[in-house]
C-alpha cells in the first residue's frame, strides 16, 4: 500500500453507494441500520460474484473432470487461498464451514476428550462457544471453567494462568466480544496457554470484522469466523487450524473420504476431511469477492472510521443520564450495548425500529455474561463501514424520543 492510499480519507459515501439496501425506507423513514455485529448488509460485488458463477460458471467441486467442474474447483480453492491471506496462513489450514457456530463445533466435537479433561472458556462467549463445550460435558465428562472477566469484558491473564490445570486440554475463548465489544489480548492468551501445553481455540467471528487478524503471528491454534458478518453471503464460516490432522472428522460422507469399503474408511487429507458433502460453494465465491472488497480499503482508514462511530455513539449516550452503558474499554470494537432505565430492551427497539433505526436486543446470545453483568437483556447498536455520524446523531435523537414514549 503507497502512502498516498494511506492518506486517503475513508469515503463513507463512496462505500454506501455500494449497498443499495441502505438507500431503502423502514417504518417511512430512511434506514439507518446499526446491527450489523449480527449480520452485515452485503456491497453489490458479493451479488455480482455469486450471480456471476450461476450465470456463468457452476458445477459441483472436487468431483467432475468437465469444464464448469474445473473452473469452480478452481474459484473454490481460490477463495480458500484468499480466505488463507486474510488470516496470513496456508490455505489447507482453511477449512469452509457453514458458519460460526459449525467452526467451533469441529473442534470441540474432533479434540481428545477423556473424563474431567477441562475447557475454560470466559464469561463473555457466545454461545457458539459455550454449548458445544456443555455438549461435551454431557458426552464425554468433559469440565468447563469459567474466567471471569471486568464490566468492560477486560480479562486478567494471571486469572486465566490460574486456571488452568495438568487437566486443562483447551482455552476457547472471544477475539472480540459481540456484546461489550471488549477485544481479548490473544497474543499473551495465547502465550500463558502454550507456556503450560495447552491450545486455544479463538472465536474471532467478531474481530475477524473490525481490524486485521494474523493467526501466525497470534501463534493461535484455532480461530473460528463467519462469512456473514464480513459482508460476505450467509451459510459459509471458516475454521483455521494450525495443526488439523488430530482433530476426529465432524461430519461424515462425500469427499471427506479416501477409501470407503464394506468394513473400514479412510478419511482425506485436511481440510477437505471437515468439507463433507456438497461445500457452501457458491457462499465460498461470495465471501472471496467481500473480503477482497475490504481489503480494498485502507484498514487503517476504515478503522479510525469505525472508531469514530463508536466514540460519537459512546459520547451521546453518556450524555443521556437514563442510560447505562455496558462496556468501556478503550480499545474496544463499535459494538456499543446499553439499557434505559425503567425500559425493556425490546421496547427500546421497537420504538427506535419505528424511526427507521434498527438496534437488536435480547440476550444478544450470551446468557452467562448477561448474569455476570447483572441484567437479562441489553439494546446493541452496532457499526460498519457504511455508518455515518449523521446516522449515530439520528440514532440518538431516536432514543430519546422513545424514551419520551416509555417513562
Ligand atoms: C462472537 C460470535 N461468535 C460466534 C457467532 C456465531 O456465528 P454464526 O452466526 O456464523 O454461527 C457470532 C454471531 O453472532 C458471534 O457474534
Amino acid at each position: 500500500m503507497n502512502a498516498r492510499m494511506l492518506n486517503r480519507p475513508f469515503d463513507v459515501a463512496a462505500v454506501r453507494a455500494q449497498f443499495p439496501i441502505l438507500q431503502r425506507k423502514v417504518n417511512g423513514k430512511p434506514l439507518v441500520y446499526l446491527d450489523s455485529a449480527a449480520s452485515a448488509q452485503k456491497p453489490i460485488v458479493v451479488l455480482e460474484a455469486m450471480g456471476g458463477a450461476m450465470l456463468g460458471s457452476y458445477a459441483n467441486v472436487h468431483r467432475g473432470v468437465h469444464a464448469l467442474a474445473n473452473e469452480t474447483t478452481q474459484a473454490y480453492e481460490d477463495a480458500r487461498a484468499a480466505m488463507g491471506r486474510f488470516l496470513n496462513a496456508p490455505s489447507d489450514t482453511i477449512v469452509f464451514t457453514k458458519s460460526g457456530t459449525q467452526a467451533t463445533n469441529i473442534v470441540a466435537n474432533g479434540i481428545e476428550l477423556q473424563p474431567g479433561d477441562e475447557i475454560i472458556v470466559s464469561v463473555m462467549e457466545h454461545h457458539s462457544n459455550i454449548v458445544p463445550w456443555h455438549i461435551q460435558r454431557e458426552r464425554r465428562g468433559a469440565v468447563i471453567k469459567w474466567l471471569d472477566i471486568d464490566e468492560d469484558g477486560r480479562v486478567d491473564i494471571q486469572a486465566l494462568a490460574r486456571l488452568i490445570t495438568r487437566r486443562t486440554k483447551m482455552v476457547a475463548i472471544t477475539h472480540c466480544s459481540n456484546v461489550l465489544g471488549a477485544r481479548t489480548p490473544a497474543a499473551e492468551i495465547v502465550r500463558a496457554a502454550h507456556e503450560r501445553g495447552v491450545q486455544v481455540l479463538m472465536d474471532g467471528c467478531q474481530a475477524a470484522v473490525h481490524g486485521p487478524v494474523d493467526v501466525t503471528a497470534l501463534g493461535v491454534d484455532f480461530y473460528a469466523c463467519t462469512g456473514h458478518k464480513l459482508y460476505g453471503p450467509t451459510g459459509i464460516g471458516v475454521l483455521y487450524g494450525k495443526d488439523l490432522g488430530p482433530l476426529r472428522p465432524f461430519e461424515g460422507g462425500g469427499e471427506m473420504i479416501d477409501i470407503v469399503e464394506q468394513d473400514r474408511v479412510t478419511y482425506n487429507d485436511p481440510p477437505h476431511r471437515f468439507e463433507a458433502g456438497t461445500p457452501p460453494i457458491l457462499e465460498a465465491i461470495g465471501l472471496h469477492a467481500a473480503i477482497e472488497w475490504m481489503a480494498s480499503h485502507d484498514r487503517a482508514a476504515a478503522a479510525a472510521h469505525e472508531d469514530a462511530l463508536r466514540d460519537a455513539a459512546m459520547e451521546g449516550l453518556r450524555g443521556l443520564n437514563w442510560v447505562k452503558l455496558h462496556g468501556a474499554a478503550p480499545d474496544k470494537a463499535a459494538i456499543v450495548a446499553f439499557s434505559v432505565e425503567g425500559a425493556h430492551p425490546h421496547d427500546v427497539a421497537q420504538l427506535l425500529d419505528q424511526q427507521g433505526v434498527a438496534v437488536r436486543a435480547g440476550h444478544h446470545c450470551a446468557q452467562p455474561l448477561m448474569k455476570r453483568l447483572g441484567v437479562t437483556a441489553t439494546a446493541r447498536a452496532s457499526f460498519a463501514l457504511y455508518n455515518t455520524l449523521e446516522e449515530v446523531d439520528l440514532f440518538i435523537e431516536a432514543l430519546k424520543k422513545a424514551r419520551k414514549l416509555l417513562v
